[in-house]
């Protein structure tokens, strides 16, 4: 594949966002978790061409064309293999490498080491300012706890960081976000006079910074860093990696500031995250439920509060899932989770947590605002106002039992309010155990985990075997990526159109019925290779002398067959 590592290709996909490559080139609307739009590559009127941000994968239902961001670029932009990658590369502010001069695991090293140099500037700044540490104690926090999110101090300087860093390029400075430049192409520092919140990513790499204003009338409140090559607003959550360092909570408040998760964590409460100035995103919530069995929203109980839990419950809704929980936390009037701790201490906060609504009752709530159920009318129009949201919720229990309540609220039959999508959505009951697994390991790599890779592939002798065998090992080695670089990984393999088709079938399943499958389709390949060695065995028995290993290995099978 030319000369590019393909770890290189793993990190370019893991960075560009698909959505980000294709909204500027084909106008997507948002149609549940995935976006939808007319097909660029045939003529159509209905939209049949879908992009999904959870697979970082594209596909038309009208023409059959698919791919990764980097087959959309060779097949839109008419461009070859390594042209797309530099062109996706320059977007990412990534540097292809040759397979001779490639270190690995530098992704975007220049960047981080400039960031965390960057940080350790403000840090020291602070460490060495009265006025910035008397501000933080001022509002509460302990110096364990501001060190623990390495609060920094730039000070009202227009050159402070340019002078630390005199060897680094200023291009590098600048994307990375940290100058500012003038209508007269002056440079300077882009933060002067903030409390300094980096934001890290998962693996605590900082990313960007958040910097509070602390003098008289600077504007404004909260200066972010902009949108950079490591930076994505809409995807990153303030305090995440500390969270799961701290703390090993099943749930998640995620919060709105930077100074409620520090002043949580200050009391004891650590496993809080906050959203960075943005609404909450699909992303976030995706995000979250990997790491989290549930998400607590925590809002102001005002009506801005309201609103944005209103915001957060639609995105959740295409990706809640049966086995989890989301629910939402509305504080008293005035109060951020920051004022409420200081004011009523943690105990009462923890109390507010155990009281939380369930998304079901919001939802229902919501729904009966100004509906008057007893008459008919507003009967017809709770179900008309039912009816967008509960079908914007994944096949499942609780979709189900939402429509009961529905249908119970309503006194009408559930089956006359259900109107399910059921378009793109294939039933893989007809599949053979090859095929269905190979089709949720690529929708969803991580599933791998519940799978074994030591199987006697070889001996399960069904065509696909061997591929299956590839995939699972190839998903063991990372568990954790996205059906777009699993199938760039598998771009020289025979079978790559046939496995890339297969990442734009929308399994009609969730991830716990997907765990389900799996589960299945391992014992029963378990029981086909028990059963080969078995027959195997007894053929060689009837033409010739066992081995006395053979022979405690036929015995041991019959033994233990799997029924
Ligand atoms: P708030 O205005 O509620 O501030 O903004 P706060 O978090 O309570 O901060 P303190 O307690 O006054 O210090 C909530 C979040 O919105 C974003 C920030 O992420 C902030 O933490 N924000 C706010 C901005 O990005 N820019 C702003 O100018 C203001
Ligand atoms: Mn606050």
């Amino acid at each position: 594949m030319a000369n590019i590592p393909s770890e290189f290709i793993d990190q370019l996909l893991d960075r560009v966002d698909i959505v980000d490559i294709i909204s500027p080139r084909v106008t997507l609307k948002k149609a549940g978790k995935d976006y939808q739009a007319l097909c660029p590559f045939h003529t159509e009127n209905t939209p049949s061409f879908t992009v999904s941000p959870n697979k970082q994968f594209y596909h038309c239902f009208g023409c059959g064309k698919h791919g990764s961001a980097i087959g959309f670029m060779m097949e839109f932009e008419g461009m070859e293999f390594v042209d797309s990658i530099e062109t996706l590369a320059q977007m990412a502010g990534m540097e292809v490498p040759n397979q001779g001069n490639y270190q690995h695991s530098n992704k975007g090293k220049n960047l981080y080491e400039v960031m965390d140099k960057a940080n350790r500037y403000f840090v020291n700044e602070f460490n060495q300012s009265e006025f910035a540490k008397n501000y933080i104690q001022d509002r509460g926090i302990s110096a364990e706890t501001y060190q623990v999110f390495q609060v920094g101090f730039a000070p009202d300087s227009w050159d402070g960081l340019i002078k630390y860093m005199p060897t680094t390029p200023q291009n590098d400075l600048m994307q990375a976000g940290l100058l500012a430049q003038n209508d007269n192409g002056r440079i300077y520092d882009k933060f002067r006079g903030r409390l300094m919140f980096p934001i890290q990513d998962k693996r605590g790499r900082v990313i960007a910074f958040g910097g509070r204003a602390v003098m008289q009338d600077q504007k404004p409140k909260y200066l972010n860093s902009p949108e950079t090559p490591l930076f994505h607003k809409g995807k990153e959550l303030y305090g995440l990696n500390i969270a799961r360092k701290h703390s090993n909570a099943k749930s998640v408040i995620v919060v709105e500031g930077y100074m409620d998760v520090i002043a949580l964590h200050q009391v004891g409460i650590k496993n809080s995250v906050a959203t960075l100035g943005t609404a909450t995103s699909e992303h976030h919530i995706i995000t979250l439920l990997r790491s989290y069995e549930e998400i607590v929203f925590c809002f102001d109980g005002d009506n801005a509060g309201v609103e944005a839990a209103w915001k957060a419950l639609v995105i959740s809704l295409p990706v809640y899932r049966d086995d989890k929980n989301i629910r939402f936390l509305f504080l008293p009037d005035n109060h951020d989770p920051d004022t409420y701790v200081k004011e009523f201490g943690q105990e009462a906060f923890q109390q507010q947590m155990v009281n939380a609504t369930s998304l079901s009752e919001f939802l229902l709530t919501k729904l009966k605002e100004s509906i008057d159920l007893n008459s008919i009318d507003g009967r017809a129009k709770f179900i008309d106002k039912s009816k967008t949201y509960v079908n914007d919720l994944p096949k499942g229990q609780f979709r189900k039992l939402l429509l009961e309540e529905v249908s119970n609220l309503t006194k009408t039959k559930v089956d006359f309010i259900l109107n399910p999508k059921t378009t793109n959505i294939q039933s893989i009951d007809q599949w053979t155990p090859i095929r269905k697994a190979i089709a949720i390991l690529i929708n969803q790599p991580n599933l791998v985990l519940n799978f074994p890779k030591d199987l006697a592939f070889n001996e399960i002798k069904q065509n696909g075997a061997n591929i299956l065998q590839e995939i699972v090992e190839f998903c063991h080695r990372s568990p954790h990526i996205s059906s777009a670089v699993l199938l760039e990984n598998f771009r020289e393999h025979q079978a790559f159109s046939h496995l890339s088709s297969l990442a734009t079938v929308s399994l009609d399943l969730n991830e716990e019925q997907m765990q389900l499958e799996l589960k299945d389709i391992k014992k029963h390949f378990e029981k086909t290779i028990q059963k080969h060695k078995i027959a195997r065995l007894r053929e060689k028995k009837a033409q010739t002398e066992l081995t006395a290993e053979e022979k405690i290995e036929l015995v041991n099978l019959l033994t233990n067959q799997i029924t």
